[in-house]
Order: structure tokens, then C-alpha cells, then sequence
């Protein structure tokens, strides 16, 4: 891991190598339209970074191309030491299979199977026993508080119901970064509260970095660091110790 020069005291929550991912000069366009222009941006280890801008500015653009998952028609992303954007797809595929976990704004949870099943799908399919993936399922269902829910099928669920399922199927194979794209933004007030409250809380305890786009502030809010795109561009990066915002310890004890 790359040391990153900073004089700036270190927020006790991260450790001294606190780069984890590192995006340069990022630009990406569907035809003619631009959606990024040269983004540049570090993720800190154990941090949850807030993305936000209005609808159209390229968060979820930016988000696709820090997970590996759209590859940049310039700039590159660092995961650690790796270059992911000079890496193959099936590299980066095994990337996000093992160290990376994407939950989107509908859980797209398998509606046929329960609770169980689909948190358990993840670790059926990189190979682990079904005794197991289901063990490990109940025990991240219940840190959701959603263990209740073990044997019901999506379609019995409401909204928050569901999408603490998804949050649970997103964790279950330990990631080390956690991109979420508008994680509440099907739900209600109080139930995108409570997905978020569990979700920082669990992403604490697991020590897992959260990229966290929005469009939401008070969803932005549960973040330790903000940062807002516009048309495709962010602001000169600021150190991440002088925009991390004091008095958000939501979700910390
Ligand atoms: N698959 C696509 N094809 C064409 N244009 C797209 C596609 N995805 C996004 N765009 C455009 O790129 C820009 C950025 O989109 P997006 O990253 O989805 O923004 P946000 O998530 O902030 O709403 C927008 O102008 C959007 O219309
Ligand atoms: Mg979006």
C-alpha cells in the first residue's frame, strides 16, 4: 500500500496507509455526451466517502469506473498497488468478485429464492458449500437486524425490508470496498434512516470503505467526507482531513 504524504493528523479510524483506491484524471463518454472530464479523487481505507451532485453530473458514472466495472476512455484507477483500469476484465472480474461489493438502488435480489438464499449466493457461486454460505447468510442478516426474514421471498418484503437483504448479500463476502449507487433512493425517509444507520454501523465494524453516491444531504449526511461532482468535473481535491466533517459519529458505537 502507498504511503500518502500528509502532515495532517490521521482520523483515529484509519491507519497510516490510508490510501485505498486513487482515481486520475478520469474521463469517460457515452458518444457524445461527456459524462466525466477529468476526475481525480482518493478513497481512504475505512472511510465513507459521500459522492454527491445533481442528477446527470456523473456520479454513477464515477462510480461504475472506481469499481472496475466501466473502464475509462482516459486516467486510470489504483486499487492499492494495482492499476485496475490496465488490468483484463476477467482480472478486474475477480476483483470485484472477491475485494469489491456493489449494491444498487433496487437490491435486485433473486425474487424466487428467500432472504437466506440470495445473501447466500455470493459465496455459492465464487465455490463454498451450501452448509456454509447459508451459516455466514444468517449471521450477516442478523447483524441487519433482519434474521427474521431468513426463510421470506423478496415479493413479502417492503422496500427496507428488502434492500437491508441486499445490504447483507452486498457484505456477505467481506469486501474491502463497498460501492453503493443510491442504496436508498427507492425507499422511504425512515426506512432509507435505518438502511443507512446499519449500513455505516456494520461497514464500521467490518472495516469496510464505502464509496456512497447520492443525491440525497441528509443520505450524503452518514458520510465522513463529501464531495460533489458537477458536469462530469469535481473540485481540486481537498486533503481528506480538512473536509472530514467533525461531529458525524452516527453508526460508530
Ligand atoms: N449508458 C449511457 N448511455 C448514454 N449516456 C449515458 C449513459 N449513462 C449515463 N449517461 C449520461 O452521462 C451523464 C452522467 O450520467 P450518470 O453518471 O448516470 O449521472 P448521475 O448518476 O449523477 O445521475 C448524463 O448526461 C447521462 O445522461
Ligand atoms: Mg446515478
Amino acid at each position: 500500500m502507498n504511503r500518502t504524504s500528509t502532515t495532517q493528523p490521521t482520523p483515529s479510524h484509519l491507519g497510516p496507509d490510508s490510501s485505498m483506491l486513487r482515481a486520475r484524471s478520469l474521463v469517460v463518454s457515452y458518444g457524445r455526451t461527456a459524462a466525466l472530464r477529468g476526475v481525480t479523487l482518493e478513497v481512504r481505507r475505512g472511510e465513507i466517502l459521500a459522492v454527491t451532485g445533481p442528477s446527470g453530473s456523473g456520479k454513477s458514472t464515477l462510480l461504475l469506473t472506481l469499481a472496475g466495472i466501466l473502464v475509462p476512455d482516459a486516467g486510470e484507477v489504483h486499487f492499492g498497488e494495482r492499476c485496475i483500469t490496465a488490468e483484463n476484465e476477467s482480472s478486474r472480474s475477480r476483483l470485484r468478485r472477491k475485494q469489491f461489493g456493489v449494491l444498487f438502488q433496487f437490491g435486485q435480489l433473486v425474487p424466487e429464492l428467500t432472504a437466506e438464499e440470495n445473501v447466500a449466493l455470493p459465496l455459492l457461486l465464487s465455490g463454498r458449500r451450501r452448509g456454509v454460505a447459508i451459516t455466514a447468510a444468517t449471521t450477516w442478516l442478523d447483524r441487519f437486524g433482519v434474521a427474521d426474514l431468513a426463510k421470506v421471498r423478496p415479493p413479502e418484503m417492503s422496500g427496507g425490508q428488502a434492500q437491508r437483504v441486499a445490504v447483507a448479500r452486498a457484505m456477505v463476502t467481506e469486501p474491502e470496498v463497498l460501492f453503493a449507487d443510491e442504496p436508498t433512493g427507492a425507499l422511504d425517509t425512515l426506512a432509507g434512516e435505518q438502511v443507512m444507520t446499519q449500513l455505516v454501523r456494520v461497514a464500521r465494524e467490518a472495516d469496510t470503505t464505502v464509496v456512497l453516491v447520492t443525491h440525497d444531504a441528509r443520505i450524503a449526511a452518514y458520510g465522513d467526507r463529501e464531495v460533489v461532482v458537477r458536469d462530469g468535473v469535481l473540485p481540486d481535491p481537498i486533503p481528506a482531513d480538512e473536509a472530514s466533517v467533525s461531529g458525524r459519529e452516527e453508526g460508530r458505537s
